[in-house]
């Protein structure tokens, strides 16, 4: 199984912060907030990632990680997206790195409590399709919501007004080769981007999308508050 990390996209939610520099480069209490991600794929027994940048300082990754070894991994690809198109978008420029194999892909600014194999491990055996991780929320609506009937989901909506569940759709998917067949078919939405809600949709009109729920904490860290939770969540990790 091969990884990707997402880190491109300006951070607008976090200027003046990411005004000269990457989101994804700032600090999570001890560390850039890249290694994080990072690293949850290495805890899984992933070697090889590729991350996908873009925006501003997408040379500093480079420096920053090298081939991988600082966070576990035997090799990191780098890739640069263009423009803001979309997590979807991102993710298109994997295909040739994927090669027909699986991939777990993680967003930069996600970090997770949780050791991520068991999960990985249930994808492996799964015969095809996707597999998503969720996680109760207190505030549903800043994220990709799931709608739920008895214990299968039914449509993901993003970022609704009205959350139809209290879970958050965690930036962590794992899918099979049939994701980039998927992308390329998309159409932009209302603001522009390919959307990866809409990917997953995709799967579920072939009831073949599967998830499980996180254990562990988890925050993104797109916002003020929620990178001051991030660190607060690492600093608790680390320490314990
Ligand atoms: C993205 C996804 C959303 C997901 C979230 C997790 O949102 O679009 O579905 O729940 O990541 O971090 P963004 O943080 O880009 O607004």
């Amino acid at each position: 199984m091969k990884g990707v990390v997402l880190a491109g996209g300006l951070g607008a939610r976090l200027r003046p912060l990411t005004k000269v520099t990457n989101k994804h480069l700032l600090p999570v209490y001890d560390r850039p907030m890249v290694y994080y991600p990072l690293e949850t794929l290495a805890r899984a027994g992933i070697r090889e990632v590729m991350l996908v940048t873009g925006g501003n300082s997408a040379g500093d990754f480079l420096r920053l990680l090298g081939n991988g070894a600082d966070v576990g991994l035997e090799n990191i690809y780098y890739a640069y997206q263009e423009g803001e198109r979309g997590i979807a978008d991102a993710l298109r420029l994997c295909e040739h790195f994927a090669a027909g194999d699986r991939i777990v892909v993680i967003l930069g600014d996600n970090v997770i409590e949780d050791d991520i194999a068991p999960y990985v491990r249930r994808f492996q055996e799964q015969p095809s399709g996707a597999r998503i991780l969720l996680k109760e929320v207190e505030d549903p609506q800043r994220f990709g919501v799931p709608v739920i009937i008895g214990d299968r989901i039914v449509e993901i909506e993003e970022k609704p007004a009205r959350p139809q569940s209290s879970y958050a759709v965690v930036g962590a998917y794992m899918f099979d080769a049939r994701v980039f067949s998927y992308i390329a078919g998309l159409a932009p939405s209302q603001r522009g981007e390919f959307e990866i809600v809409d990917v997953h949709n995709r799967y579920i009109r072939d009831g073949d999308l599967y998830y499980d729920v996180l254990k562990g904490a988890w925050s993104d860290a797109g916002t003020f508050e929620s990178l001051f939770r991030a660190g607060e969540l690492a600093r608790k990790t680390r320490l314990s």
